[in-house]
């Protein structure tokens, strides 16, 4: 995209171990049960396949669509379904699977949103916890990465619907930007 240079910051291969020891810290947690494992598109898409084709446990799959109302890269912390999870979850144990979370806005809504159909229990699991921008405190259970700043892209992630198709995740620089 003009204007951007593209940095890389997790190659395929360390995406892909670090997805693969997540699947069994997972199904470790959760021997024995069936979680209902809920993703929220559309960012989340390499990210969930990998996590579920490395688990060694059975899981039942549903997602969701939440659209946050806001400016350019701000989100606003109003969140709108625009697909909702439709498998019954009462008294199932869930876990969100998330790409990203920055303001923590997005996650804890579609938490509290999911909490109300009465699910025996709701664990997180996000691929990238980025702390600069938090302004909504949201327990993370299973953590991929930890970075502190910048907007990232590939495997999934998008700027302006560019980019996910990328296999490695990289920072987006502005061009001539200092790094
Ligand atoms: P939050 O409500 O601010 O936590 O928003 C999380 C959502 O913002 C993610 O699901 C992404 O769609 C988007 N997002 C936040 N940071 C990035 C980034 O660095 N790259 C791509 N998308 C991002």
């Amino acid at each position: 995209m003009e204007g951007y240079d593209k940095e890389i910051l997790l190659s395929r291969d360390k995406i892909q171990e670090r997805v693969r020891e997540l699947a069994l810290e997972i199904s470790r947690d959760y021997q024995g049960k069936e979680p209902v494992l809920i993703g929220i598109l559309n960012g989340v898409i390499f990210f969930f396949t990998d996590l579920i084709r490395n688990m060694t446990i059975p899981v039942k799959l549903d997602f969701i669509r939440a659209a946050s109302y806001g400016t350019g890269t701000e989100s606003s912390g109003v969140i709108r379904f625009s697909k909702d999870v439709e498998i019954d979850i009462r008294g199932q144990e869930v876990i969100v699977v998330e790409d990203i979370v920055d303001t923590g806005l997005t996650l804890s809504k579609i938490k509290e949103s999911l909490q109300k159909k009465g699910p025996s229990s709701v664990k997180i699991c996000v691929l990238i916890d980025k702390r600069e921008r938090r302004e909504t405190e949201v327990t993370i259970d299973y953590c991929g990465f930890r970075i502190d700043e910048g907007f990232i892209v590939g495997y999934g992630l998008d700027f302006n619907e560019q980019y996910r198709h990328l296999p490695d995740i990289f920072v987006l620089k502005e061009k001539g930007a200092s790094t």
